[in-house]
């Protein structure tokens, strides 16, 4: 059987440009896609913008634009900006595409066929902004303005005929099932969140808006559009051509291993989305990980707070690969972190390039000089060799299990403390002074140069393009990059050219007025 993976990010909503909340949840999830990627998977990688309600009605109204116009230009600037993340996505869906409006119909006929939806009238709270209903409980006053406690987003009042899902007949089934999945919900803190919502009571969910036209309609009542989430959660379905289960999209790819997602959307990822598939009769995905946000200075960043870290900029100023690298390693992932420029400057000068970019022009340079440029032929192990070299067999299954379980800390220092071990190995065999004993030369070269095709094959989820770069040493492919051979000692056929390679990444001088 062929191993397979579904990972999702949110679709975002095309009512500004991307910002770097949204970048950080697609690099996250191009990192899982690519790890699963070499280790032999078939990956399906799904992002996409998240168009209709009333809050992007009211943009594209604010631009003076339709909003199907508005959607189109905003949409097309997050599928550019996957392209400049190097995102490896397989799709990119759009909520306005004729083959997402058909599965949302179709999942709407299957939950009101099954008696989940009925007709009634809602009065209470919404918040335009998050496209969410709250609770009075939810909601305080500040500076004679009502917004919601959690997001702080203005909220406003809302009377009107709305169909509603039977949400309070799911309570017990997502409780039983929490329960009988513990892994569901990730990382644990956000689950016990989650499960002490559900206990305080569900109410049944509104799920259709009359007051405004930008949305799905409902099937046989074209006076009402089908609410945002409802419409934009079915995305992960829709990708896959549901109801289509005869398609082989849908047949090799759900129940998506993870959906990614901010955890201010965790309550209709881990709520809402399994009660409608489970009142659907659709199986639930495997896990739904809440990551935090990255905060400017200490706040979430936001339009209206004029806040916005742009990732353009800083791509534009320090390179890809070294924000990817920054956005791993110094967010404690599942919590909150900050974008600093200094420990970002930090990361580029110690770690990609002392640590990495120094070790491959290192031991490329002496070996040209001191091997004819070769890999060498002439190779004796030792057991400082065999040591260093057969850790990384040793770790590899750790390696995947902590990535199953969403791990990334572990990953980035095993990774660092890899270099490290590299580069004082390098330093302590000294192969400088072995010229009157080529075996033992050779050696030290070999367990090196294997050393950095292991790393580099480790780096390649983290930093593409620079892993592939560092890999020419070797004339090593992308599609050649397997996890697998990281338990390989002799995996560099001996004899084969070595190639100088560029720079890697530059060292930024630091300025410490
Ligand atoms: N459209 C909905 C998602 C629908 S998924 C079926 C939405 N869109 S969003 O554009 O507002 O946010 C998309 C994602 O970006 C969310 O996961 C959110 O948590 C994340 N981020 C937005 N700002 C963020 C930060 N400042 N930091 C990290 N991620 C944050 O919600």
């Amino acid at each position: 059987m062929d191993k397979t993976y579904y990972i999702t990010t949110p679709i975002y909503y095309p009512s500004a440009k991307p910002h770097m909340g949204h970048a950080y949840s697609s690099i996250i999830a191009d990192f899982f896609a690519r790890f699963k990627m070499i280790d032999d998977y078939h990956v399906n990688f799904l992002t996409g913008t998240d168009e209709h309600g009333l809050k992007i009605q009211r943009s594209a109204e604010k631009a003076g634009m339709e909003p199907q116009i508005f959607c189109d230009q905003i949409s097309q600037t997050f599928r550019d900006l996957s392209d400049t993340l190097n995102l490896s996505n397989t799709d990119f869906i759009r909520t306005t595409e004729a083959r997402h409006k058909k599965t949302v119909q179709h999942l709407w006929n299957e939950l009101e066929k099954n008696d989940d939806i009925y007709l009634s009238n809602y009065a209470g709270w919404y918040s335009v902004s998050d496209e969410a209903f709250y609770n009075d409980d939810e909601i305080e006053e500040v500076d004679g303005k009502k917004i919601a406690i959690s997001s702080k987003s203005p909220v406003e009042w809302i009377e009107e005929e709305s169909y509603f899902f039977r949400l309070s007949k799911w309570e017990k089934p997502l409780l039983d099932y929490y329960e009988a999945n513990p892994d569901f919900i990730y990382p644990e803190s956000r689950k016990n969140e989650v499960i002490s919502f559900v206990k305080g009571g569900l109410k049944d969910l509104s799920v259709s808006r009359k007051s405004f036209s930008w949305g799905i309609p409902v099937p046989n009542n074209k006076n009402h559009v089908i609410y945002v989430w409802l419409d934009a959660l079915t995305n992960y379905l829709s990708a896959l051509n549901y109801p289509n289960t005869d398609d082989d999209l849908f047949k090799k790819f759900w129940p998506a291993s993870i959906h990614l997602i901010g955890k201010d959307i965790l309550r209709f990822h881990a709520v809402y989305w399994p009660a409608f598939l489970l009142a659907a009769k659709i199986d639930l995905p495997n896990r739904v990980y809440g990551h935090g946000w990255i905060l400017s200075g200490d706040e979430k960043m936001s339009k209206s707070k004029g806040n916005i870290l742009d990732p353009l900029e800083i791509i534009k100023e320090y390179g890809l690969d070294p924000l990817r690298y920054y956005l791993i390693k110094e967010v404690s992932f599942g919590n909150d972190g900050n974008i600093s420029q200094e420990r970002l400057e930090d990361c580029i000068n110690s770690d990609l390039a002392n640590n990495y970019g120094n070790l491959c022009q290192r031991v490329t340079t002496f070996a040209i000089k001191n091997c004819n440029g070769k890999i060498p032929f002439e190779v004796k192990f030792n057991d400082e060799d065999l040591l260093i070299l057969n850790k990384y067999k040793n770790n590899l299954d750790n390696i995947r299990k902590q990535i199953d379980n969403q791990n990334i800390n572990f990953y980035i220092d095993y990774i660092v403390n890899s270099l490290f071990e590299a580069n004082k190995y390098f330093n302590d065999q000294e192969p400088w002074k072995k010229k009157a004993n080529i075996i033992r030369l050779n050696t030290i070269v070999y367990t090196t140069l294997e050393i950095v095709r292991k790393i580099s094959f480790l780096l390649y989820p983290i930093i593409p393009k620079s892993s592939l770069k560092a890999l020419k040493i070797f004339d090593i492919k992308e599609k050649d990059i397997k996890l697998d051979t990281v338990s390989n000692n002799d995996y560099l056929t001996k004899g084969n050219n070595i190639n100088k390679i560029d720079i890697l990444f530059k060292k930024i001088e630091k300025n410490n007025d």
